[in-house]
């Protein structure tokens, strides 16, 4: 156990035999925070792509929350998102790519999981100068049964104490727009929402200062 966030909720490091509830939490979580299950076709390829990899490729930052019930949530960071990029495209993506096949350009033809079958064949790893300062990022859900106890205040305040202890300079992670929830969340947590036109608006970027920056604002 690495923390205690007590009634049976506790934070421990994610390992390979998480790999199926890494899945199911990212599928429980993949739709701006809510249940993807009923839009997806193949119920492990969110996990495949968003969750998965940091344990096998980042595993020092991959942690499960569990609870009375079981894993109920992750934790997720990459120390320096190029990198953990270029971990993606040589030791990952190859893979992920031979296990599904492109959908082809036409979205109107899309249906169930092809929007990613089409991400996984065309990623884009580029990261937005926008991002220079802060060069760690992360992810974190959370199942319904662990919301609103304090576990994602906590969570992320590990998270960021892992990270400016490693020698990171800032965190950022990806919201979705219409995640009211997880916005309020990250602003109370004194994360930033980045403006800047050089950022791809299919999401909000929020971001934070780690450590000592002078003459940085947080
Ligand atoms: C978003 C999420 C990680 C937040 O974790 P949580 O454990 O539910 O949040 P906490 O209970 O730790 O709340 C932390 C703080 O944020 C505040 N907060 C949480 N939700 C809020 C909201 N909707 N509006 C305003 N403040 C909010 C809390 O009041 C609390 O403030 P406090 O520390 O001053 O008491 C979690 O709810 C979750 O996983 N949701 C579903 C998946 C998701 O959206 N993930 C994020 C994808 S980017």
């Amino acid at each position: 156990m690495i923390l205690d966030f007590g009634d049976g909720f506790f934070l421990r490091q994610a390992t390979v035999a998480d790999h199926a509830a890494l899945a199911m939490i990212c599928l429980k979580t993949g739709d701006a925070g809510k249940d993807a299950t009923g839009r997806e076709d193949d119920p492990d390829l969110l996990g495949l792509v968003y969750t998965i990899p940091y344990q096998v490729l980042e595993p020092d930052l991959a942690f499960i929350v569990d609870g009375p019930a079981g894993a109920c949530g992750y934790l997720l960071g990459a120390a320096d998102t190029n990198s953990f990029n270029a971990r993606l495209v040589s030791q990952w993506y190859p893979d992920l790519e031979a296990r599904v096949a492109d959908p082809g350009p036409d979205s109107s033809r899309w249906r169930g999981s092809d929007w990613l079958r089409h991400k996984i064949h065309h990623p884009d790893f580029a990261v937005p100068q926008a991002l220079a300062a802060y060069p760690s990022h992360g992810h974190i859900d959370l199942l319904p049964q662990a919301r609103g106890k304090g576990i994602g205040r906590q969570a992320m305040a590990f998270l960021e104490q892992r990270l400016a202890a490693s020698g990171s300079t800032g965190l950022c992670l990806e919201v979705m727009p219409q995640n009211v929830h997880a916005l309020n969340f990250y602003r109370t947590a004194g994360f930033k929402v980045l403006q800047d036109v050089g950022l791809p608006n299919r999401c909000i970027y929020v971001a934070k200062q780690l450590g000592f920056a002078p003459g940085v604002a947080g």
